[in-house]
């Protein structure tokens, strides 16, 4: 009887009719999808794909499955800014866009570049940590996305483009607004917050970037200058592509590291011994935090099309096939890793794909694991004891998991 629920859910599992209990508990999904159906065929003739063996092969081919979305954002975006802002983004290009921003941003993302920013990030998120401490004496609770985890990558990217401290108020809800575009299914008014996110956001980086080439800064650490002043193969940005590839920049880390800490957080109190593991044994925070990217990976799709006829999961599939990876589902794949559905912030190996694999890796791994290490290492040990004080209010969104606001008393 339970194999025959699970063999109807993914019959019936489509990503435009999401149900709520989905929303809040994919898992039970994606794992009757990896059982009876891992290369599943959508109603509008795309892919959608559970299995890790799978992602990881369409990662490491990028030559017959494609990042640009040109073709395929088309019906969905028409002429808009939201078409111009994501088929310019590097996320979504092929070679030779795509070689020439990577290496632009990637040198600035270096492990000593990064390791520059460890200091500065203590400081910030001990401050944080101070004024939680006085807000929840105050108010009696806090919001640990509001109060916390959404101000760490702002603050983080901020400094890596040298955004001046009092024009940063804009940029989350901007990126929230950009990235909602992405959602399977975008309403009419989601569409049109999202053009008019990326015009004001142009605006603003109009403005900035006359600025930095008026005053340029040391392009070693400023990533801004970098994209401005810097040639990979001989060429500069062109000015579309050096304006959005700094809004796609500020979104890349915004959202997701949110996400990660928001959900490490949550992931810990609802597995109470694992919490007070963390909290005995401090240097256990790296596996954790690899295990909160695993177990609830902040970026659950990600997207390619075929180029070419090309074989996957033993299914032949022809050109110009549209796929959706769900690093969500590979990452509790069990012919990848044990006891996929247990939270073992000790678990090694743990070649997760929270950050994906292949030429488009994310280009801020390293950064991100920082952040959430310092965040999530340092918010335990000075709030051992933290307590929801209501039920998290989750994101509605399936591509970027977490949640709203995270009502909490330290
Ligand atoms: C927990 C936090 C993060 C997660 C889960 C995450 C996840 C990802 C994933 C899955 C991709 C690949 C998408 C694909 O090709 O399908 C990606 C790409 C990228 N990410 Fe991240 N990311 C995070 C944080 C960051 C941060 C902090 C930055 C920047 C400082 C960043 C910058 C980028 C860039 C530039 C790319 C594009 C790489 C390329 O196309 O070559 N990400 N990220």
């Amino acid at each position: 009887m339970r194999a025959k629920n699970s063999a109807d859910i993914a019959a019936e599992f489509s990503l435009l009719d999401l149900t709520p209990e989905f929303i809040a508990d994919p898992y039970p999904a994606y794992r009757a999808l990896r059982e009876h159906a891992p290369v599943k065929q959508m109603n509008n003739g795309s892919y959608f794909l559970t299995r890790y063996d799978d992602l990881i092969a369409i990662y490491k081919n990028p030559k017959s499955f494609s990042s640009d979305k040109k073709l395929e954002f088309k019906p969905k975006f028409g002429d808009s800014l939201l078409y111009e802002h994501h088929t310019t983004s590097l996320v979504f290009s092929d070679p030779p866009l795509h070689t020439r921003v990577r290496k632009l941003i990637s040198g600035a993302l270096t492990p000593r570049a990064i390791a520059g920013m460890e200091s500065g990030l203590i400081k910030l998120v001990d401050e944080l940590l101070d004024r939680l401490q006085t807000r929840c004496n105050d108010h009696g609770s806090v919001d640990l996305i509001e109060d916390f985890a959404s101000a760490i990558p702002i603050e983080v990217i901020g400094n890596l483009l040298d955004v001046p401290h009092n024009e940063r108020a804009p940029l989350r809800a901007w990126s929230l607004a950009i990235l909602g575009a992405l959602e399977p299914a975008v309403s009419a008014a989601a569409f049109e917050t999202g053009n008019l996110a990326v015009a004001e956001f142009i605006s603003y980086l109009e403005g900035l970037i006359a600025r930095r080439r008026e005053a340029p800064g040391n392009p070693e650490i400023d990533v801004l200058t970098r994209l401005i002043i810097g040639e990979a193969d001989g060429e500069k940005l062109t000015p579309k592509e050096l304006l959005h590839n700094c809004i796609f920049l500020l979104n890349a880390g915004h959202e997701t590291t949110t996400n990660l800490i928001g959900n490490g957080l949550v992931t810990l109190h609802d597995h109470p011994e694992q919490r007070a593991l963390l909290v005995h044994q401090p240097d256990l925070i790296k596996t954790a935090i690899e295990e909160i990217l695993r177990f609830e990976s902040s970026n659950q799709l990600g997207n390619r099309v075929t180029t070419e006829q090309v074989e996957v999961g033993g299914i032949m599939l022809p050109p110009q096939t549209q796929l959706t990876l769900c690093i969500g589902a590979a990452n509790r794949d069990p012919a990848q890793f044990e006891n996929p559905e247990t939270f073992d912030i000790q678990r090694t190996p743990n070649r997760h794909l929270a950050f994906a694999s292949g030429t488009h890796v994310c280009a801020g791994m390293s950064l991100a694991r920082l952040e959430g290490q310092i965040a999530i290492g340092r918010f335990v040990a000075r709030f051992p004891d933290y307590a929801l004080t209501a039920a998290p209010l989750r994101s509605q969104r399936i591509r970027f998991r977490g949640f709203y606001h995270i009502a909490a008393k330290v």
